[in-house]
């Protein structure tokens, strides 16, 4: 007898991207994002903007989710949906229809924490008969994806590991002893590093979100060409805004004397700045793993796309012969495949959600 399969919907809107996957039980079937480019001339997220693009993409992006899947609606079993954090506006579209389109189906809801769902998301797994209908997509640089579904998948994290949490809004160091026994060891005291990121492309005038470009662009360039100080800062903990400010004074005191500093120097200061971020994020990282004990470390969050952060870890896990947790590209960001797996844990342990929910836009 064949044992019974579990499939889900996920839907994910809680910022600028709008995504829908299916998965049969861990497995994933589809998954498919609307970027919203009409960010990019206001030099980052307009909130009212996403929420109006999330109303245009949601009924699309659903049914292409549902189409590549090779499945019908019937055959849904639950609807997981990012409840926050997020932009209130945003979550509001996605968590709206879920709630409209289980309703609808009969079937349960289950509502899921962002953050959750990107470190979860080294638990998704190709499908073993079903062949992927993901598309080769590029990321936001314009550059092909290494294949629809990458490296790193299939490699099941065992318990305990250790995670780091990096995106645009968040950074933490996390304690993983189960799906959902996630300790904070430690996390940033003010911007997230995507945030500085971010910042530093902006004062270089690379165009937003800056990561992507940042990170190419450093490729070509010295590392220690510049050196920027972090700030000490106990325990795991963070701290981001210092060096965006030494960054943006730097620069300032080098234009005065050289007023196309940036122009003439810009792979450099791409490949300087990273290098700064990425090793102070990963000295707490490399700390929190050996005071653990712990033999896999895992990166997760847009910026665990950046491409120095992957290869430093690879580098410092084979040094201390533990295993690296890399994942694929199209889950370092925002995608609803994450959202999916963090759902069908939720739906072994018969946690669902009522109708009644209110989507939340912080953590606590
Ligand atoms: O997880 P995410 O899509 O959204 C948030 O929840 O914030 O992360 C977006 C962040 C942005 O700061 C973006 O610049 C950064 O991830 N990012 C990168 C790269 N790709 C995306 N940062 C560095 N290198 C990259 N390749
Ligand atoms: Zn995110």
């Amino acid at each position: 007898m064949q044992p019974i399969m579990t499939t889900i919907l996920a839907i994910e809107s809680s910022c600028d991207d709008t995504s829908a996957a299916v998965l049969r039980d861990d497995c994933l079937l589809s998954n498919v994002i609307a970027s919203q480019k009409v960010h990019e001339q206001y030099g980052g997220v307009v909130p009212e903007l996403a929420s109006r693009a999330h109303q245009q993409n949601i009924i699309p992006v659903v049914d292409a989710a549902i189409r590549q899947a090779g499945i019908g609606k019937e055959d849904i079993d639950a609807v997981g949906f990012t409840r926050g954090p997020g932009l209130l506006g945003s979550l509001l579209v996605g968590v709206s229809f879920a709630k409209s389109f289980a309703t609808a189906l009969g079937v349960p809801l289950i509502e899921v924490n962002h953050l959750q769902a990107h470190v979860l998301s080294h638990f998704i797994q190709p499908h073993p008969l079903t062949p992927l209908r993901l598309e080769r997509g590029a990321d936001s640089t314009g550059n092909p994806l290494p294949s629809p579904i990458g490296e790193g998948l299939g490699v099941r994290p065992q318990f305990p590991f250790i995670c780091l949490l990096v995106s645009g809004g968040h950074t933490q160091i996390l304690l993983l002893r189960d799906h959902f026994d996630i300790e904070c060891l430690g996390t940033t005291i003010d911007d997230a590093a995507g945030e500085a990121i971010d910042k530093a492309a902006k004062i270089m005038d690379l165009g937003y979100p800056g990561g992507p470009v940042i990170d190419r662009l450093a490729k070509e360039g010295d590392a220690d060409a510049f050196h920027f100080a972090t700030p000490h800062i106990e325990g795991y903990n963070y701290s981001f805004s210092g060096i965006k400010t030494s960054f943006l004074y730097f620069l300032r005191d080098r234009l005065k004397e050289e007023p196309d500093f940036i122009e003439r120097h810009k792979a450099d200061l791409c490949a300087s700045i990273q290098k700064t971020i990425v090793s102070f994020l990963l000295k707490k990282v490399e700390r929190a793993a050996l005071d653990h004990h712990v033999r896999q470390v895992a990166i997760a969050g847009g910026v665990s796309a950046n491409s120095y952060l992957r290869s430093e870890l690879q580098r410092i896990c084979h040094k201390h012969h533990w295993q690296a947790l890399v994942p694929p590209f199209q889950f370092c960001t925002d995608n609803a495949a994450m959202v999916g797996i963090a759902a069908y844990f939720k739906y072994q342990r018969g946690e669902f959600a009522d109708i009644s929910l209110p989507p939340y836009t912080r953590s606590n």
